[in-house]
């Protein structure tokens, strides 16, 4: 006799068909003499058990886990309220782990799911899609980036995208600019020196940094990040020149009305001679990877210095560590790095030039929070039928 408990275990469905068959055992109590083969159905997860019962009658069960939606990352709580006010729990997987969720089981986890809430860390391709199978309807990104997604493979297969456009706009300037004064004052070189002794008495040369106010400053892709950036700079009295696709005026006017002292679009070439600054703020895609080669720290001032919290692709590792040991550019500050996180005993890391964080440009309660409910109202969409309100476009 097989019996089918349709959705049983699915709240808690834990890593591995081994640990399944576990939880189903600990589901079915008083059951625990139930020893059994697990497997992977297609489109389904499935485990069935053959055994006997304490009351001694031989029982075969079989549980099909399945969930219509899974998340694939740890969701700050807001956006977790949104779904769960949306869905009934056996209905919805949440990765219960704060690092992100290995490839395999990510792989096993999205079979038959028809929605998918993942982070940035988690690459969506063709063979993710494969392996999720044809009922994914939509997924949403819990980051404004969705460079980690193959969009044109999911538009072929009808799968809609959402990302968190906005709300992580200001917090992620606030983040590039800590970054440009950290790099220009070397403020973690003069926080470490006072902890290790270095600092012994003033000294008129010593710890001197770049001046960021009226230096001039060169935004590569004045988007929302980057003239919310620009904004906080037109404070500190700087020439402002951009580049990018397209000139606009409007943003021209703002900042000037805000006090920037002058601002012009050039081309990519004159932004790179001119700039004290220079600041990808532009999505990576196939122009912008591996836009900061040798060629271009070249063309910039000697004591320029790059700003990064766009994607680590932007720029060519290699080549850059070659620029600022060799002085062909001053200094580096980056938010973000190939790979991620950064190991320890990267040689970047090894210059007092190159200031790294790790990653943080988003990173504020407030603005995390903020993410999570768009990230879920994508997929709060999804599941009604309704076209997601944070579309990538
Ligand atoms: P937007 O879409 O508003 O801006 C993207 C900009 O990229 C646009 O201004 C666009 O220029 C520009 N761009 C695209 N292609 C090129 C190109 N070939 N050359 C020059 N510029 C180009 O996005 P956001 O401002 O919201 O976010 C920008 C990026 O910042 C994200 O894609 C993400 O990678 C990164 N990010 C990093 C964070 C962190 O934690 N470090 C946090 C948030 C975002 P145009 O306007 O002329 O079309
Ligand atoms: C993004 O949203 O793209 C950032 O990298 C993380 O907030």
């Amino acid at each position: 006799r097989a019996e089918i408990i349709r959705g049983a275990a699915a709240e808690t469905m834990p890593a591995t068909t081994a640990s399944l068959r576990t939880a189903v055992r600990q589901s079915l109590s008083p059951s625990k003499s139930f020893s059994g083969k697990a497997s992977v159905l297609r489109g389904h997860r499935c485990v069935t058990l053959r055994g006997r019962c304490t009351a001694g009658r031989r029982r075969v069960v079989r549980v099909v886990a399945m969930v219509k939606v899974v998340v694939a990352t740890e969701l700050p709580s807001k956006g977790k309220s949104s779904l769960m006010e949306a869905l009934s729990p056996s209905d919805v997987w949440f990765w219960p782990e704060k690092g992100g969720i290995p490839r395999e089981e990510l792989l096993e986890r999205v079979k038959g799911c028809e929605l998918l809430l993942v982070s940035l860390r988690e690459r969506i391709d063709g063979e993710l899609l494969d392996a999720a199978g044809p009922q994914l309807r939509a997924l949403s990104t819990f980051s404004v980036g969705y460079d980690h997604i193959d969009v044109a493979a999911c538009r072929s297969r009808g799968i809609g995208v959402g990302n968190t456009p906005g709300v992580l706009t200001e917090t992620t300037a606030d983040t590039a600019f800590a970054l440009l004064m950290s790099t220009a004052r070397r403020v973690p070189e003069a926080v470490d020196a006072v902890k290790n002794g270095e600092w012994r008495d003033w000294r008129p040369e010593w710890m001197c940094g770049k001046d960021v106010w009226g230096s001039t400053v060169g935004i590569i892709g004045l988007g929302r990040i980057g003239l919310a950036f620009a904004r906080r700079v037109s404070g500190f009295g700087c020439e402002i020149v951009y580049s990018g696709r397209r000139r606009k005026p409007e943003a021209e006017e703002e900042l000037l009305r805000r006090g920037c002292k002058s601002v012009r679009f050039v081309s990519q070439a004159e932004l790179v001679a001119e700039s004290d600054f220079v600041v990808p703020m532009c999505e990576l895609n196939d122009e912008t990877r591996g836009m900061f080669c040798a060629d271009l720290f070249r063309r910039m001032k000697s004591d320029a210095v790059l700003i990064n919290i766009t994607r680590g692709a932007v720029v060519n590792q290699d080549d850059l560590y070659d620029a600022l040991a060799g002085g062909v550019i001053g200094a580096a500050g980056l938010d973000v790095t190939v790979p991620e996180p950064l190991p320890p005993d990267h040689r970047l890391l090894t210059l007092p030039n190159c200031v790294v964080f790790p990653h943080i440009g988003s990173a504020s309660v407030g603005t995390r929070q903020k993410m999570s409910e768009l990230a879920a109202a994508n997929i709060v969409a999804a599941l009604n039928g309704e076209a997601m309100p944070y579309p990538v476009v």
